[in-house]
């Protein structure tokens, strides 16, 4: 039985998971006009930054993707090239939606259909890359990938959590849970 390398990326999954949930029903309550509080988005933005992309993402991009294309798959034209794209694609949608938030809070008006619209666009578009990753990429690192190859690879996840402050995950936990609440509290 090879060591396991994707069962602590499927669980970064699940809170990133939810934090679109909360993301969805804020940008859907943003285009009705029942929601107003333009700061959660840069809320959102901070956690999609930090979490989601500097964290995870780097954990993929510079370690198991690294690891599946030197054993075998190829750089170019591949799944990790597609998964790769839909990073970058992920980052415009949170630039955008970053922007118009700030154009919000700093008093501009209509704005509140670029905030939604870029939030829905990376929702639909995350929700999607996490199910291939969950169900076709990360099933065929873990049969792809030696036994021999994933000392390194675990090295590497170790190395990118000891790049974060300590208390880095127990904060993002809370942060997505303190959202949650928000909007249960809204919706009751
Ligand atoms: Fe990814
Ligand atoms: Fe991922």
């Amino acid at each position: 039985m090879k060591r396991d390398i994707t069962k602590a990326l499927v669980t970064e999954h699940k809170l990133i998971l939810r934090m679109l949930a909360v993301l969805e029903k804020n940008a859907e309550a943003t285009v009705s006009g029942t929601f107003a509080d333009y700061g959660f988005f840069l809320t959102g933005v901070d956690f999609i930054r930090n979490y989601a992309d500097r964290y995870h993402h780097a954990k993929e991009e510079d370690v198991l993707f690294e690891a599946l294309v030197q054993n075998g798959m190829p750089r170019e034209n591949s799944p990790v090239a597609a998964m790769l794209m839909e990073h970058d694609l992920g980052r415009a949608h949170v630039k955008a939606m970053e922007e118009a938030a700030l154009a919000a809070l700093a008093g501009e008006t209509r704005r509140e259909r670029d905030i939604a619209d870029n939030a829905l666009a990376y929702v639909a578009l995350l929700r999607d890359h996490i199910a291939k990753e969950d169900t076709i990429l990360y099933p065929l690192a873990e049969r792809l990938i030696p036994e021999e190859a994933r000392d390194g690879i675990i090295a590497g996840y170790e190395a990118a959590e000891a790049r974060t402050a300590a208390g880095f995950a127990a904060k993002y936990q809370e942060l997505v849970a303190a959202c949650e609440r928000e909007v249960l509290l809204k919706a009751a």
